[in-house]
């Protein structure tokens, strides 16, 4: 397939997009850019990759492509909170503009990288995907709102998926040091303490971005029928940790740590506990293989060998509130995340770059 994928050099980007060629998929990374420098490992951008805002994409941008997988966003709650205004614009009214543009390029697939964080406040019960939704933030709702108005496009010619991934953790070449076990891990080697930022009651599914990646290959291969207008949560079946099981995960593999409460700390209302029985049975060909106890071991032995310090760890290169705050104060992005182009020119058009590309690249 041709496939246009948006926000390629995230965290879940950079491990999906190597991941899609090798499957012999023909790829065109799309991005902003925002983290760019923000690597642990090296990582060189694929040579068919244009730097875009995807608010600025026209149909015309789109010719070609059989699929676009639509990861670009405003992409955790503290960011989501900075400027909700611009959560929701690029989130949802620019991801179903997206679609609707896709639609009429003639893109028969369009696989939407939604959250289970949409659930919300939900307790201890396990939720399918026909739970009533719940979001506590910005983020979460804006990912309600685009996944309601894409199911509108849905129709003989067009085909939403929505995956609903849970917690993302695991080794990338561009790590986030934002998101719960990566965190636990990070602090553990870096100073010893496992420091939870909550009293460890809260459920989250969690699930390792390789496994994601899976995830959105496995639904590009999958036969129409299967995915079209589905939402799809997105783990294994014993995914669903709390807190406090994390941090002992986590005390258990990077020895000499302990579990320590942040000053910070403060109850979490996010707790949400999901069933990964739909996506088994709709897409058989996804079968989640990491563990969180496999994930904090390969990041534990990652961190301890690349000497990353706790400033670094927690530093704009790892921590994406703190890197978009710098780009706003260096002038780089406006308050709407939006990148304030030096001489306002525009990049080649994805659909140029498809025209150049080799199928086999
Ligand atoms: N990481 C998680 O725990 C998790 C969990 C569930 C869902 N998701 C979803 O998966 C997707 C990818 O997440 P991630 O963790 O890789 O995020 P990330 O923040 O690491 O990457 C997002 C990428 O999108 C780009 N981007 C942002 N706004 C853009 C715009 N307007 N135009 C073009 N590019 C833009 C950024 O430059 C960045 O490279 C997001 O949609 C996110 O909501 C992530």
């Amino acid at each position: 397939m041709r496939v246009l994928l948006t926000g390629a050099n995230g965290y879940i980007g950079c491990v999906l997009a190597p991941l899609l060629r090798d499957a012999g998929h023909r790829v065109i990374e799309l991005d902003s850019d925002l983290f760019a420098d923000c690597a642990l490992l090296p990582y060189e951008v694929h040579r068919d990759s244009v730097s875009m805002d995807v608010r600025d994409l026209q149909a015309s941008d789109l010719a070609g492509f059989d699929a676009l997988v639509h990861l670009a966003a405003i992409s955790n709650d503290p960011v989501g909170d900075l400027n909700p205004q611009s959560t929701y614009e690029v989130n949802h009214r620019a991801t179903v503009r997206l679609a609707a543009l896709a639609k009429e390029a003639g893109v028969g697939r369009f696989v939407f990288s939604s959250s289970c964080s949409l659930y919300g406040a939900a307790g201890d019960r396990l939720l399918d995907e026909r739970a009533a939704f719940n979001p506590v933030t910005p983020y979460g709702e804006s990912k309600v709102l685009a996944e309601r108005d894409l199911s509108q496009l849905a129709d003989e010619r067009f085909s939403p998926t929505y995956l609903r991934n849970g917690t993302a953790y695991g080794l990338s070449p561009r790590l986030r040091a934002d998101v719960v076990l990566n965190n636990l891990v990070g602090f553990a080697c870096t100073t010893g303490e496992v420091r939870m930022q909550s009293d460890g009651t809260p459920w989250r599914p969690m699930v390792h971005i390789r496994d994601i990646a899976a995830a959105f290959l496995a639904v590009l291969n999958a036969p129409r029928e299967a995915i079209h207008d589905e939402s799809f949560n997105v783990g294994r079946a014993d995914g669903n940790y709390q807190i406090r099981q994390l941090a002992e995960i986590v005390e258990r593999v990077v020895p000499g740590s302990r579990i320590t409460l942040a000053e910070s700390a403060a109850p979490d209302p996010r707790s949400y506990r999901v069933s990964f029985e739909k996506i088994g049975r709709h897409v058989p060909e996804f079968r989640p293989s990491w563990t969180a106890e496999a994930g904090a071991i390969e990041m534990r032995d990652a961190l301890l060998k690349s000497e990353v310090s706790i400033e670094a760890f927690t530093s704009s290169r790892f921590v994406r509130i703190k890197r978009i705050r710098e780009l706003i104060e260096l002038g780089a992005i406006d308050s709407s995340l939006r990148r304030i182009a030096a001489n306002g020119s525009r990049e080649a058009s994805p659909a140029a770059v498809l025209a150049t590309s080799s199928p086999g690249a």
